[in-house]
């Protein structure tokens, strides 16, 4: 054996989420100190290294005196490696302590670190204008590991069941979800082009050609609203199935919801607990969904007190009341055509109505998903792009698609953004997005 190995007990990197895995071993942790106490002849060390928060505890007992000495003045956040021993402590957050065998400070910061620990002051503009690093505390940090896993059971549900992921272009030539929310941009010599709304329109052309495909990507909305539910930038996605009615789509939308859903709450003890979120409402979320017509949510309403002329499209404070109703997602179908897209398809069975549906999840949180059955009939549809005033010649690929082998199909999106605040319980979805884009902000 060298001289090295026999002085020191060799440590094995590891992070905090896996510190079960040591118990009783000494490891190695390489992070960021979040804060920093004493008590008497002890030292507490929090610190994060990404995956957790874990408390290192350092005494003169196992420590030399210079290291315990530095223990005094390590400012918080920074970038440290911490060797320690894992101790099982049911007490502690997590469940583990590390007892401190070394301490190095890697980099520490040239001046103070502008947020507080108790990062949940009311202040938010001052903490989304640092978002950047309001990122590495404890909520947004647990809201946007939710996220990831969201988006990652996304995937995987689709992949589960042969869905193709197919990628939508951002640059369009056309709008697809009205014309007053584009986001326009000089496009060399072609002339005008616009930021995605939605990537609806190349999905129907990719279930044509792959029978179930499903986009994932960034869209873009020039929505003047403020409001706790809207963002110019946000992450959809569209799956779109071949031969799917209204019926087929509205299943698949509960049975996608409730299965991310299950898998965020399978993997995400950690963060919902510390953003202190109420799972036993998460865990009644299971297919089937209540279904009501549009025609049926206006007698709802009205019996609730709200005056609400049939004809007119859902507000917020509406889809609020709505969902409010319901202890699981409700799935309001058949609006009237006049307030919704082009391409959605007239019900055959009520022509004032399309074949649509909006999910509007519940304790407040109104619409998720919206989707519908399409227009698969080229005359309609050529009808309909004319009534909206849409320009014919950017269709002319769309219309394609019923020209050669039109078949009935359907989807939906869903806006990521809007799932995780409900997942989260988060009042707002800019707080659901790293870095949220909305009418008064595009810093950072
Ligand atoms: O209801 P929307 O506008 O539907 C579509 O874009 C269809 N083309 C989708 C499809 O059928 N393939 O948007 C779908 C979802 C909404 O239900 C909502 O969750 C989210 O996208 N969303 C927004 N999220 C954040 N900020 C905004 N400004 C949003 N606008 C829509
Ligand atoms: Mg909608």
């Amino acid at each position: 054996m060298s001289d090295v190995q026999a002085q020191a007990p060799s440590a094995t990197d590891t992070t905090v989420r896996r510190l079960g895995d040591h118990v009783g071993q000494r490891v190695r942790l390489k992070g960021w100190l979040y804060h920093r106490r004493s008590k008497g002849k002890i030292r507490f060390l929090l610190v994060r290294d990404g995956t957790g928060l874990v408390q290192a505890v350092a005494t003169p007992r196992d420590v030399p005196a210079e290291t315990f000495a530095l223990c005094d003045t390590i400012p918080q956040e920074a970038s440290i490696v911490v060797e320690g021993t894992v101790r099982a402590d049911a007490r502690a957050p997590g469940g583990f302590e590390l007892t401190v065998a070394a301490v190095e400070v890697v980099s520490r910061p040239s001046q103070e670190y502008p947020i507080a620990i108790a990062e949940d002051v009311p202040n938010v503009d001052f903490l989304l204008e640092r978002r950047h690093l309001w990122m590495r505390s404890r909520k947004p940090w647990a809201v946007l590991r939710v996220r990831s896993e969201v988006e990652h059971a996304i995937h995987e549900f689709y992949h589960e069941r042969g869905f193709t992921r197919l990628d939508a272009p951002i640059l369009t030539p056309a709008a697809c979800e009205g014309t007053t929310t584009l986001f326009e941009i000089d496009y060399f010599d072609e002339g005008k082009a616009y930021l995605t709304q939605s990537g609806q329109l190349y999905s129907e052309a990719g279930c044509m050609a792959f029978g179930k495909v499903y986009t994932f990507g960034p869209v873009f909305r020039a929505e003047r609203s403020k409001t706790r539910r809207h963002l110019t930038e946000f992450w959809m996605v569209e799956p779109e199935v071949a031969f799917a009615t209204l019926d087929d789509i509205m299943a698949l939308a509960e049975d996608f919801v409730s299965t991310v859903i299950r898998r965020v709450l399978e993997r995400c003890r950690v963060e919902l607990e510390e953003l202190e979120r109420d799972t036993s409402k998460l865990e009644k979320i299971a297919p089937p969904f209540p279904r009501i017509s549009y025609s049926e949510a206006v007698e709802l309403l009205r019996s609730k007190g709200h005056a609400f002329e049939w004809g007119g499209d859902l507000g917020a404070p509406d889809e609020t009341a709505l969902s409010e109703h319901f202890d699981r997602p409700v799935m309001v179908h058949r609006y009237p055509k006049g307030v919704k897209a082009f391409y959605m398809k007239r019900d055959p069975l009520d022509p004032r109505v399309a074949l649509c549906v909006d999910v509007l999840a519940p304790e407040g949180v109104g619409e998720i998903i919206g989707g519908s059955q399409r227009e698969d009939d080229l005359a309609v549809l050529e009808a309909g792009i004319e009534e909206h005033g849409l320009p014919r010649q950017a269709f002319e690929w769309y219309l394609d698609l019923r020209r050669f082998g039109s078949v009935p199909h359907g989807g939906f999106g869903l806006g990521v953004e809007r799932l995780v605040a409900w997942i989260c319980g988060r009042e707002h979805v800019r707080e659901c997005i790293p870095f949220p884009r909305m009418l008064y902000r595009i810093y950072p």
